[in-house]
Order: C-alpha cells, then structure tokens, then sequence
C-alpha cells in the first residue's frame, strides 16, 4: 500500500490524512475481494523499515490500527474474514499486541476470506526467523527444503501470491514476501493508494486474467497441458 503521502500531498493536506483515507482503501478492497471470491488477502501495513518515519507520523500510525481493529471486528466477524498480523510483533506496545491476538483468536475459525496485515515485517527478516527455528528445531540436513522453510516463514498455511499489486508507481519489492513472490504476476499501477478501490482492484485482476503463467515451462507445453 504506498502513496498515501503523496495523495495527501497533492490535495495540501498532511500526510497522516493519507492514511487514514488509505484505511478506507483497505476496507473498500477487502470488501471487494469478499465479493469476488478471492480467499486470500496480504496487505503490507508497516515495515521493519517504517519506524524511522517521523515519530508523529508512527504514532498516528499505531493508532490507526488499533482503532481499525476495535472500529472493524464486529463486521469483519460476521463476513467471515478471517484475521492474522504477521511480522516481529514483539515490538509493539503490549496494548496493540494483545488486541491483535484478540482479534486474531476470534477470527481464528472464519472460512471466507484469510486477510494477512503484515506488522513490522521485513521479507528478510522473516527468512532470518524461519532459519532461527529450524536450527532451534534441529532439522537435519535433508529437512531443510523448500517445502519446510514455506511452512517456518510466518505465512505457513497461506499459499504462495498469484497477484502482487504495487500502487504509486513503485517498480520495486520493499522487503514483501520475498520467498513467496517466486512466481507472482506484479501489477503496478500509479494509482496512490488512498484512490485504490473496488474498480481498480477489479481492473488488476482483469490484467492479471490476461497472463500466461509458465512457471519456467514453454508456452506450447502450457497450452498442451491445459
Ligand atoms: C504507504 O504510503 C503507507 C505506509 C507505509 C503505512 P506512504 O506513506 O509510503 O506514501 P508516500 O510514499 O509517502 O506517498
Ligand atoms: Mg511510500
């Protein structure tokens, strides 16, 4: 989610009015996935990298998600959505991370839609995490495999991403799902994040129903096969 300074900015507001238009977008997205059946939704919240914004600019930002959750679970409950905050959740306030785990043990049964808010989570540093356990765990030599190090990353259980969207023009990864983005389509679109709606999410994935997905293999030999 990225070009919410930049949507406040051509509009001569402050940055912080940005994200909180940029909440909407994910509300707005979130329904729209619901209603076209798409079960799995992964949004990058906060990076390993995004503390070193101002420190007005984090605190609106912690605060944001904490009054989202409480503004949000009755209505995410009774969609169905199930919940999960992904990334080095230690470093939050006690308060925000215990709503997070109320939050996510509530909708820890709802079957509709899983929705991932990456929190303080950097792609490296979940690889780093996921080699910690498995050295922890003592995996021998011929457990450590593609396979096993997927379900040590924090998004075990969730598959791999069909669509990676980048809003703001940004032609780069910033740090996201590293190891799960093998053979992701990327979408990027200069539309700022706050402007991201039903329509646009739509239009993604219309261009993303146009690909052809080889997975390393020739044209013909995907064709052949399906
Ligand atoms: C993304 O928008 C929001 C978060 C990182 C929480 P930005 O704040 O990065 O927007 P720009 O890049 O300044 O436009
Ligand atoms: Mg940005």
């Amino acid at each position: 989610m990225d070009g919410n300074g930049r949507w406040a900015k051509e509009r001569g507001l402050p940055r912080i009015a940005g994200h909180r238009e940029g909440a909407e977008s994910v509300r707005a997205v979130l329904k729209a996935c619901v209603e076209f059946g798409v079960k799995y939704l992964t949004v990058y919240a906060f990076s390993t990298e995004n503390w070193r914004r101002p420190q007005e600019e984090v605190d609106f930002l912690m605060e944001l998600f904490s009054a989202t959750i409480d503004r949000e679970l009755d209505e995410l409950m009774a969609e169905g959505v199930k919940l999960n905050f992904l990334g080095r959740l230690a470093r939050f306030s006690p308060e925000i991370q215990a709503k997070m785990k109320k939050a996510a043990d509530k909708t820890a049964e709802n079957k509709r839609i899983t929705v991932s808010v990456m929190l303080n989570y950097g792609g490296r540093a979940e690889i780093v995490d996921a080699l910690r356990q498995m050295t922890n765990d003592k995996l021998a030599n011929e457990q450590i495999n593609e396979e096993n190090i997927s379900k040590y990353l924090y998004t075990c259980g969730i598959p791999d991403p069909d669509l990676l969207i980048r809003t703001a023009n940004e032609m780069r990864v910033s740090n996201f799902l590293l190891w799960q983005i093998a053979y992701a389509e990327i979408y990027v679109t200069p539309v700022y994040w706050p402007d991201f709606r039903r329509e646009q999410l739509k239009e993604a994935i219309e261009d993303y129903q146009k690909r052809v997905r080889k997975f390393g293999q020739t044209e013909e030999q995907i064709k052949n096969a399906g």
